[in-house]
């Protein structure tokens, strides 16, 4: 695709990156993050855009995100906190927290945030504290999908969503305190590229509307997939957003008060505009392997091993020679510490720079500082040579934290 990021990142811009930042780092391109929010503004025109910045909740990147037009979806008080901070509005912003806390509860009703909740347990605590509020409900309808078992958020296994049948239940807890259910939402899972499997999920959700009195908004969740492998085609998002248009504008047909569309995406937004660069720091060949050892692993991208998720991969210089079944491994003390298996490639030098693509959604996001390993920096290009660091590198005491515990005299 046109977006794709040897537009954005050729071998020489790489390599005067890694000199002058340091490898591991996330780099990011402004004009292909913006060009995702325009294709969805394009293909969703009436509906709210609720970015969810799970997905990448780099500061710089949600300004942009705002300055695109879109709110965000979020899903703790401190994402709450952060999308404030960033300049979004409390009322473009909803939160769908699983299993939310008092604290929890608390805290982002105090931000004067609309809470998606989806437990009678979270309806009764949040009614009791806050009697008379607004709030909108999460329901499971059933119909799930995703590109991994661990992303499917809906079906008879799921933990989020309220069953249709709960609903009732629902509306008398609700009404016990008062509460206005002014919302309906639902999130199916992470990675649909079938516009028919988000349509299935769609039209019994616009179906409930109608018991509803107090509705204001229908949240249909994110999930559009973006394609990693080279032989995955793309979601064909125009068809979709047509069809989810038509199905809502048909709803609002002669309805008093017009109901208000939201979608949550997130990978959609970031994935494609973020890499991950890394510098291979060891090779090894056994029997029948090569293992390209990076200065990256399974504590900066998490995907590959929690999924098994395939990311592209590009080799800085491009070497020649016959290619070896290759295997690129990180540095954490797991043999599923792997980046990239069975890819074919010629023999590289230690010291060339791997190139790991689509790494911008749920890469930074999911790092951690296991085996004691600083989370990468991140970088935004954006605009003819300027290349902004947007996180700077962690040291030893960022990661430590360690605060002495002398005894007091
Ligand atoms: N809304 C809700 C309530 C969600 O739980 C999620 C994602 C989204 C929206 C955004 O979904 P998206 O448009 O990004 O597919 N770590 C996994 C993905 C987990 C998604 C969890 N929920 C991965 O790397 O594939």
């Amino acid at each position: 695709m046109a977006d794709g990021w040897h537009s954005w990142l050729a071998p020489g811009r790489a390599r005067r990156l890694a000199e002058r930042v340091g490898t591991p780092l996330y780099a990011y391109s402004g004009p292909v993050l913006r060009n995702r929010c325009r294709a969805l503004t394009r293909a969703f025109p009436d509906a709210g855009l609720r970015y969810a910045m799970k997905a990448n909740a780099n500061p710089t990147l949600l300004r942009v995100v705002r300055s695109m037009g879109l709110g965000v979806d979020t899903v703790s008080p401190w994402e709450v906190q952060l999308a404030l901070e960033c300049g979004h509005r409390k009322n473009d912003i909803v939160y769908s927290g699983s299993n939310p806390s008092d604290d929890d509860l608390r805290a982002v009703h105090r931000a004067g945030v609309l809470l998606n909740l989806d437990s009678i347990s979270a309806l009764r605590r949040y009614g009791r504290m806050f009697p008379g509020s607004r709030v909108s409900v999460r329901l499971n309808l059933e119909v799930g999908g995703g590109h991994h078992p661990h992303v499917i958020t809906a079906g008879p296994d799921s933990k989020f969503g309220l069953a249709a049948e709960d609903l009732p239940e629902a509306r008398a807890v609700a009404a016990r305190f008062g509460l206005r259910i002014v919302g309906l939402h639902q999130h199916i899972g992470s990675g649909i590229f079938d516009p028919a499997l988000f349509l299935e999920a769609f039209d019994p959700l616009l179906a409930l509307t109608s018991v509803l009195p107090d509705l204001e908004t229908v949240d249909a969740g994110g999930g559009f997939g973006v394609p990693y492998r080279p032989d995955e085609s793309p979601l064909d998002l125009a068809a979709l957003g047509a069809a989810v248009t038509d199905r809502f504008a048909a709803l609002n047909k002669g309805r008093k008060k017009p109901l208000r569309l939201l979608l949550e995406p997130g990978r959609y937004v970031v994935a494609e505009a973020g890499v991950l660069l890394t510098t291979v720091t060891t090779l090894k060949r056994t029997r029948d392997r090569l293992f390209i050892g990076v200065d990256s692993g399974m504590h900066h991208l998490i995907r590959p091993a929690l999924y098994q998720s395939y990311h592209p991969v590009a080799m800085i210089p491009e070497r020649d020679g016959a290619p070896l079944r290759s295997f690129i491994v990180g540095p954490i003390c797991e043999s599923g510490d792997v980046l990239a298996e069975e890819r074919m490639l010629p023999m590289p030098d230690e010291g060339d720079l791997v190139v790991i693509g689509n790494a911008g959604a749920y890469g930074f996001a999911m790092a951690s500082h296991y085996n004691l390993r600083a989370r990468p920096a991140e970088v935004l290009f954006d605009g003819p040579g300027k290349v902004s660091l947007i996180r700077a590198r962690e040291g030893y005491r960022d990661v430590i934290r360690r605060r002495d515990l002398r005894p007091k005299r």
